[in-house]
């Protein structure tokens, strides 16, 4: 069973046929070819995931692309413009908080959204709010760094 959906995805109206049963994430990369939302546990527990939709941030697995309807959704692809890089993404790239990438387009989401809030976070903060993502390589202490100073920036 399909219905039709209608959703805003980077700045752009699109309309779309979805299967009752497809995810936000399959919709993301299957249909709009946004391959930095990445599809890891496919359980809402690693954070590889996640989107802004609206002024929140969601496990893109385990939502259903239905219930974005007469949504905004944002992917990592909206942050840089052509080559310039956001402020996040700059300070990722100068922290080394980058090893195989697998986790950071989804880490990048939740750092632009703290960032775009305007509020101030303790490092104890950003661990907090970042504690729904999972990375196997970084260790996480660059991670905190990068954020940290993004947000400072
Ligand atoms: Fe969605 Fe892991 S792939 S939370
Ligand atoms: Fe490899 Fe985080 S950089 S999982």
């Amino acid at each position: 069973m399909t219905k039709q959906i209608k959703l805003t995805v980077n700045g752009k109206l699109k309309t779309v046929d979805v299967d009752i049963r497809l995810s936000l994430l399959e919709l993301l990369r299957d249909t709009f070819n946004l391959t930095s939302v990445k599809q890891g546990c496919g359980a809402g527990e690693c954070g590889a995931c996640t989107v802004i939709l609206d002024d929140i941030t969601v496990d893109s697995c385990v939502y259903l692309a239905l219930w974005a309807d007469g949504k905004s959704v944002r992917t990592a692809e909206s942050l840089s413009e052509g080559e310039k890089l956001s402020v996040m993404q700059e300070v990722f790239v100068d922290e080394g908080a980058v090893q195989c990438g697998f986790c950071t387009p989804g880490i990048l989401m939740s750092a632009t959204l703290m960032k775009e809030s305007g509020k101030e976070f303790t490092r104890d903060e950003i661990k907090r709010s970042l504690s729904g993502h999972l990375c196997r390589c970084t260790g996480y202490q660059k991670i905190v760094d990068a954020v940290d100073k993004g947000l400072k920036k």
